[in-house]
């Protein structure tokens, strides 16, 4: 049965839930759940968040990849948030960069900034989380479609990606049957300042970006079936079959 914080909404952590698809990621669920949003920064007095508080509980942790103390930070919040009575029952992994790494610009620092972010930081906040969410809990991680295709002027960020398409169904394995696993392999839905959008639609079968609510439809719909788990849904309107 679905533990519930005290208002009786159920109560999801969002991993970099403060900006980009985070940000509307939080807007839309926190018409129906409690939230626990974390960035990398310190939160301040932000009115989008106050605003959420009024119609659902909301906490916020600062996790921050490059944290040497990060373990015994998410340990301590999740002791903190179950003392509270907050019992997690949905997670979203969202947390990353999106760097470019041609070849011949490696180095060891590059390669491990990338990882630490993309890959470590994920595998430490799905351990972290893991024992302390709800039966039937739903963990799910933001990939790229890139897992299909790799963008080639971001190999290590595919990579990443790729690693993150391992963690996925074996988490699955070794969480079921109580908490499901679902990753989203995203296409572009917010393409970063300065892209091209229109020559990144044309590279869709849709002819389109996708939209952030394309996500939060995805997100839901993972967490309403309870007979998904260990799969990875792709969102990219087709980008990979061109
Ligand atoms: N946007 C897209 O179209 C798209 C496409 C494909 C895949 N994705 C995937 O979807 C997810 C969300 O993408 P996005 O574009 O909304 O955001 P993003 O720019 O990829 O970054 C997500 C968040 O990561 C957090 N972050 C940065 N440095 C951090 C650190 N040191 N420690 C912890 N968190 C840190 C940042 O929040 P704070 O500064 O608040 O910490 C940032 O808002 C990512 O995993 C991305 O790879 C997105």
């Amino acid at each position: 049965m679905e533990r519930t914080i005290q208002n009786g909404r159920a109560c999801w952590i969002l991993v970099g839930g403060r900006q980009r698809l985070g940000r509307v990621l939080a807007e839309d669920l926190a018409r129906d759940h409690a939230l626990v949003l974390t960035s990398s920064r310190p939160w301040g007095d932000e009115a989008w968040v106050n605003g959420l508080s009024k119609t659902s509980g909301v906490r916020t942790l600062q996790w921050d990849a490059e944290n040497p103390d990060l373990v015994s930070r998410m340990m301590a919040d999740m002791d903190t948030l179950e003392a509270d009575g907050w019992f997690i029952s949905g997670a979203i992994l969202l947390a990353g960069s999106f760097p470019e790494d041609p070849l011949g610009t490696w180095t060891p620092e590059a390669l491990e900034a990338t990882w630490r972010l993309n890959l470590s930081f994920p595998f430490l906040c799905a351990q972290a989380l893991a024992p302390r969410m709800a039966e039937g809990a739903c963990l799910q991680i933001l990939l790229d479609t890139s897992v299909h295709r790799p963008w080639l002027k971001r190999l290590p960020y595919s990579a990443a990606k790729a690693g993150l398409a391992a963690l996925v169904p074996g988490l699955a394995q070794l969480l079921a049957p109580r908490v499901r696993v679902v990753g989203h392999a995203l296409g572009a839905l917010l393409p970063d300042e300065g892209s091209d959008g229109s020559f990144l639609a044309g590279r869709t079968l849709l002819k389109r970006l996708g939209d952030p609510e394309d996500l939060c439809r995805a997100v839901r719909y993972a967490a309403e079936s309870p007979f998904l788990t260990g799969e990875i849904l792709t969102l990219d309107g087709g980008r990979r079959w061109l």
